[in-house]
């Protein structure tokens, strides 16, 4: 990596900031001398301009609608990958070879059952329980099941919390699903690959037979893929600041998972659906493409938009192809869902507001509709994304603690309040 620097004048003084390259995408201005040098803060809401960290797994050039996973593309990872290939790839660096990927599997493989314990803590939810509140709350509850993983110092317990975490998720997810349906959790059947055994451990009952059809567990393997990581994100960077603490990692997830839920993040797949259905027919798109310009309406198109791609969003592109494979395969010809979005998407994209602002689809716009088909109703929509995404988390989390100058994180603030003033007893306030 190499450096040179910038010069900021500040309160009549000249300071040197050094400057930081990375392998691509653009250089940072390292700031962290800054107060010690100059007394003041830098003010960035929202993170805009700031990086928060040096990291070496996921790049997003959001200008070109690219995004690589250790440098390879994600289109190429859909195509030619399984999600456990990325999820190996995420975590060491590498593309397994055979022999380490036959490994890699079976290591996942034997870890998917949870503690038996943990049906009884599922039992004490309400029926209608949000299945990311169960998800938060149970894979929080399971540093309280694995003790002998949660010593962060120990590169061998971290290394099982992750495989826990990675395995464990399919089948906590699932029991949500099932808790909430009123049926049996179904147990992991190791044999089956990770995202066939996951489809039966949603859709399999003990009255009768369930084959997983393969075109539907490839497609949600690549779905799965799609969400894997995405860099500094708001969930990912609450891992990673939960986890400065020196957090123990199910907890560390399990608040990254409560980061995912919001409409703004992982939230937004089953907000787009909701939308869809809430639009109903393509005549009245109109009426919401002027919604979601008007400003003095808090209504936005969800699955459109992105803090970072300022261009088509790839896993997009990857997720309408998706889409069309599955609704071809359970013989969906006439989906009013996805007239309306194909509608939605022409009518948006050609629009003056959308294209000033650079607002485009992003993964979330068609894999709703997608998830829908395969059986999945809204509430699972976040709980998939949080599966997903929980490879990336802890690839995040452990690149963090492996780092030397690793430190708490403890932003700064500007502060607007009142200056000191001195106490006032109840009887004296006026
Ligand atoms: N519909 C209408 N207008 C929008 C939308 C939208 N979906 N998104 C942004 N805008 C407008 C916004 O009103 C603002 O206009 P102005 O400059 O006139 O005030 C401008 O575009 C910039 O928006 P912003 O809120 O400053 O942008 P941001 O980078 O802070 O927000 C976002 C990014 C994803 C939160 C936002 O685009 C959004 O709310 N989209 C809908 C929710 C969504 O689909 N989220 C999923 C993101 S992808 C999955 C994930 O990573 O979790």
């Amino acid at each position: 990596m190499s450096t040179n620097s910038s010069t900021l004048n500040f309160d009549g003084r000249s300071v040197e900031l050094p400057v930081k390259n990375g392998t691509i995408g653009p250089s940072v201005v390292d700031i962290s001398k800054l107060y010690g040098q100059t007394g003041a803060f830098t003010y960035d809401p929202g993170f805009t301009s700031t990086a928060s960290c040096e990291s070496k797994i996921t790049y997003i050039d959001g200008d070109a609608g690219v995004l690589l996973y250790r440098g390879y593309p994600i289109e190429q990872l859909a195509e030619h990958g399984d999600f456990l290939e990325t999820c190996y790839l995420l975590l060491y660096g590498e593309l397994p070879t055979a022999a380490q990927k036959a490994d890699f599997d079976y290591r996942v493989t034997r870890h998917t059952m949870v503690h038996d314990q943990m049906n009884r803590f599922f039992q004490g939810f309400r029926r209608d329980a949000h299945p990311m509140a169960i998800m938060v709350a149970s894979v929080g509850a399971l540093s309280a099941f694995y003790h002998d993983s949660t010593d962060i110092s120990d590169p061998q317990q971290r290394m099982i919390a992750s495989m826990r975490m990675i395995a464990k998720m399919p089948t906590l997810a699932a029991m949500a699903y099932k808790y909430s349906v009123g049926q049996p959790f179904v147990y992991p059947q190791n044999d089956l690959d990770y995202t066939s055994n996951f489809l039966r451990m949603c859709f399999a009952v003990p009255c009768e037979e369930y084959k997983v059809n393969p075109v539907l567990s490839r497609a949600l393997d690549r779905i799965f893929i799609l969400h894997a990581d995405h860099e500094q994100n708001a969930s990912t960077s609450t891992v990673r600041l939960a986890g400065s603490s020196g957090a123990n990692p199910f907890a560390c997830i399990a608040a990254g998972i409560a980061c995912l839920w919001g409409p703004a993040h992982g939230g937004a797949n089953e907000a787009a659906l909701k939308m869809l259905e809430e639009i109903g027919t393509p005549d009245r798109i109109p009426q919401y493409i002027a919604k979601a310009k008007d400003k003095n309406d808090p209504f936005r198109l969800m699955g459109f938009g992105h803090r970072v791609y300022k261009n088509y969003d790839p896993r997009a592109r990857i997720m309408q192809k998706t889409t069309h494979e599955v609704l071809n395969e359970l013989g969906i010809k006439d989906d009013p869902l996805l007239d309306v979005a194909v509608e939605l998407e022409q009518i948006a994209l050609k629009d003056e507001y959308f294209l000033e602002k650079k607002l485009y689809p992003n993964i979330d716009f068609y894999s709703g509709i997608t998830l829908k088909a395969m059986g999945f109703p809204t509430s699972m929509f976040t709980v998939l994304f949080a599966l997903a995404r929980t490879v990336g988390w802890i690839a995040q989390w452990s690149e963090m603690i492996e780092d030397p100058s690793q430190r708490i994180g403890r932003p700064r603030q500007l502060y607007i309040g009142s200056p000191k003033r001195d106490y006032v007893t109840v009887a004296q306030r006026g």
